[in-house]
């Protein structure tokens, strides 16, 4: 049997087993998937394991999708651009790191229909999605990108990254087409995210990589004010299928029974 594992610190409410179980068994494949919570000093040992054929495919997320890094031997462009990786599998005998949130993110705009070319971006937050989601705006050719995150240096390290990011101030709202809640805030359903959107136009994009809770307060004051709103479900769901598509060669289901599994 074939062994598949999210690793990440906090792992609980990860629902990656639930959405990969579901395709293994649709599938009949002889597989398990697995959560684990790690510590940082227990990353190398993990990824021998991989090497070793002992584990077959590792997905990673916060805080790990950077410090893995060291440990791999080869990183696709995706990876090495944005130095972040969520995916990981043996190609011969080299340990590789992918990143599928780019394309998680881009496909999830693309069901949408939305039309992203041209368009000014403004991204809240600076955390470990952040670089995936700039590579696939740059990808799907918009024409500009701010980031304002409430710690600036943050924000700083991205311009590293991509050099033509903008920056602003945490709590200015520059002009925008679309807009991205990439912060934490919202996880909780009470959380406020303090920004000033009332001298907006209307039909914007307004779009959270949260997806539990389903709609954040964001993305309800988006609505209220006549925006188009998206979560992070479709994003979660599609960067869940390329990692599937990677380890078993089979592009798997994506139905409203899929996109129920994670509603809860
Ligand atoms: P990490 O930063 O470890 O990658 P993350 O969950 O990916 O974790 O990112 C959390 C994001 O939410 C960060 O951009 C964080 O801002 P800081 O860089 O200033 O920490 C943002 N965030 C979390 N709580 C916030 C709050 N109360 N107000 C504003 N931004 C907040």
């Amino acid at each position: 049997m074939k062994k598949f594992l999210v690793i990440g610190n906090p792992i609980e409410h990860s629902l990656s087993p639930v959405l990969h179980n579901y395709w293994i068994k649709n599938n009949d494949i002889d597989a398990i998937y697995e959560k684990r919570k790690l510590n940082e000093n227990e990353l190398e040992k993990l990824i021998s394991q991989v090497r070793e054929k002992k584990i077959n495919g590792l997905n990673v997320t916060v805080p790990f999708k950077r410090t893995i890094i060291p440990f791999l031997d080869e990183l696709s462009i995706e990876a090495q651009k944005t130095q972040s990786v969520n995916t990981i599998y043996l190609k011969g005998n080299k340990v590789t790191g992918h990143n599928t949130d780019i394309i998680g993110f881009e496909t999830s705009i693309k069901k949408l229909d939305y039309n992203l070319n041209n368009k000014k971006v403004l991204i809240l937050g600076a955390g470990g999605v952040v670089p995936s989601i700039i590579f696939a705006l740059i990808k799907m050719k918009v024409s500009k990108i701010t980031i304002s995150n409430r710690t600036r240096e943050k924000a700083e390290n991205l311009k590293k990254l991509f050099e033509n990011i903008e920056l602003t101030e945490w709590g200015v709202v520059p002009n925008f087409d679309v807009i991205i809640n990439a912060t934490s805030l919202g996880l909780k359903k009470e959380d406020k995210i303090n920004l000033d959107f009332s001298s907006i136009s209307k039909n914007k994009f307004f779009y959270d990589v949260i997806y539990n809770p389903a709609e954040t307060n964001f993305l309800k004051n988006g609505k209220k004010l006549g925006n188009i709103a998206l979560n992070g479900k479709l994003m979660f769901i599609y960067q869940a299928f390329s990692a599937f598509k990677i380890w078993h060669g089979i592009e798997p289901d994506v139905n409203e029974n899929v996109i129920k599994l994670l509603d809860r």
